[in-house]
Formats: C-alpha cells, sequence, structure tokens
C-alpha cells in the first residue's frame, strides 16, 4: 500500500525539513491538504505553499483541493509543479468540464466524495480519472477519529472499480494510524493518506512512518 503523508499536522516553521524526513522514511507521494474557508469552515494554505513543497523534494505531489469552484484554481497547482489535483464532487457541478480541465494542464485527476455522500455520485466519473478518494472523517480538520462506516464505502467503492474494471487508484484520508491502516488496505484501497499518524509532536516522522509499515506487514 502507497502512504501519502499530508503536512497539514507538519511542523510549518521547517517544511523543508520535515518533508525531506518524510522522504528518507520511504513514502511514496506527498498529500497536499488545500482549504478555502467556504468549502470546508477551515483554511490552511494555497498554490504557493505547494509550490515551495515541491521544490523541497523529489517525490510527487498531490493538491487535495477543499475548494469551491476549484477550476479558478488549476492553473495556479500546475505552476506549482503539481502530478495529481484531487477535487470534491460536492464542489464541482460540471465534473466532466473540471476533469477535462485538468487533463489538458497535464496533470493526473482525482476525485473526492465527503463521508455521506452516496458512491454513485462518482460511478460515472471513475473510468475517467486517476484516483478515487473516499473520505473517511468530514475534511476540513487533521487528528480526526476515523468513521468506522468508511470500512464497507470502501469495500463497495473496490467492488464497483473492479466491476467497471477501472484500475484508478483507491485512496483513503481521514484517521489513518497503525491501528485502522490495514482495515482500509483489506477493503481495497491502494493508498493511504496518514496525516497526524507522520507529523505528529509525540514522535518523529520515521518513527511515524515504520509504525505503519510494521502495521501493513503484521500477520495477525
Ligand atoms: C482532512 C484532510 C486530511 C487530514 C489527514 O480534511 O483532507 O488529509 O489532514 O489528517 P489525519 O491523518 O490526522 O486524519
Ligand atoms: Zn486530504
Amino acid at each position: 500500500m502507497k502512504l501519502a503523508p499530508s503536512i497539514y499536522t507538519a511542523d510549518f516553521a521547517r517544511l523543508g525539513e520535515q518533508i525531506r524526513e518524510a522522504e528518507q522514511a520511504g513514502v511514496d507521494w506527498m498529500h497536499l491538504d488545500v482549504m478555502d474557508g467556504h468549502f470546508v469552515p477551515n483554511i490552511t494554505f494555497g498554490a504557493l505553499v505547494c509550490a515551495a513543497v515541491r521544490r523541497s523534494t523529489n517525490l510527487p505531489c498531490e493538491a487535495h483541493l477543499m475548494v469551491q469552484d476549484p477550476d479558478r484554481f488549476l492553473a495556479d497547482f500546475q505552476r506549482a509543479g503539481m502530478q495529481r489535483v484531487i477535487v470534491h464532487v460536492e464542489a464541482c457541478p460540471h465534473l466532466y468540464a473540471t476533469i477535462q480541465n485538468i487533463r489538458k494542464l497535464g496533470m493526473q485527476a482525482g476525485v473526492a466524495l465527503n463521508p455521506l455522500t452516496p458512491l454513485s455520485a462518482v460511478e460515472e466519473a471513475l473510468p475517467l480519472v486517476d484516483l478515487v478518494l473516499v473520505m473517511t472523517v468530514e475534511p476540513g480538520f487533521g487528528g480526526q477519529a476515523y468513521i468506522s462506516h468508511s470500512t464497507q464505502r470502501v469495500q463497495r467503492m473496490r467492488a464497483m472499480l473492479d466491476r467497471l474494471g477501472v484500475s484508478a487508484e483507491l485512496e483513503v484520508d481521514g484517521g489513518i494510524s497503525a491501528e485502522t491502516i490495514r482495515l482500509v488496505r483489506d477493503a481495497g484501497a491502494t493508498i493511504a493518506v496518514v496525516g497526524s499518524a507522520v507529523y505528529s509532536p509525540h514522535h518523529t516522522v520515521a518513527e511515524g512512518v515504520r509504525r505503519l509499515r510494521e502495521a501493513l506487514a503484521a500477520q495477525t
């Protein structure tokens, strides 16, 4: 399973260093949580910080846009060097056009669903995207508890992808820890976003990544 650390809970005063720590620990992607204070009740950062992250790592970067009307900003994220942009189906009334706009800019396209959005809302889009993100918390904040109902949503999304013959990545985001990561892996997720399980004042980045890898490797 691929790991995509979210810098949401990283130490922003030494962001470059924190990203290099994750890279050295052998993670697969960097996950950048962009929040606008409208789609979600919180503000984080925009394309400027994403560009700074991009400059500090060789890892591929994905921007998770928790913003209303993300089309306005897609070119900014392309200029910031993002390999993938993930938009929310709830924020995109013209999702087909948005996916095309992301592709025209040369980036991979992902679509995300909030915890109670019916999976059928993205069914038609699945053959058109590189990734589908099943949120396992309500978006807006790091460090929240995993919503247990999510496990069967991931299973049902896995079945939907397989039925359609779509090889898109199945990503999960929110509350993924050494305790929950096997649940989502066994349910069929292929990428886990990990925030506080990696970036926390209680342990180093290397320890956080090691615990997640050990949990995945455990036999029982
Ligand atoms: C939630 C964000 C997540 C979050 C992950 O709104 O999209 O990426 O920061 O953080 P943890 O892993 O701490 O739930
Ligand atoms: Zn995210």
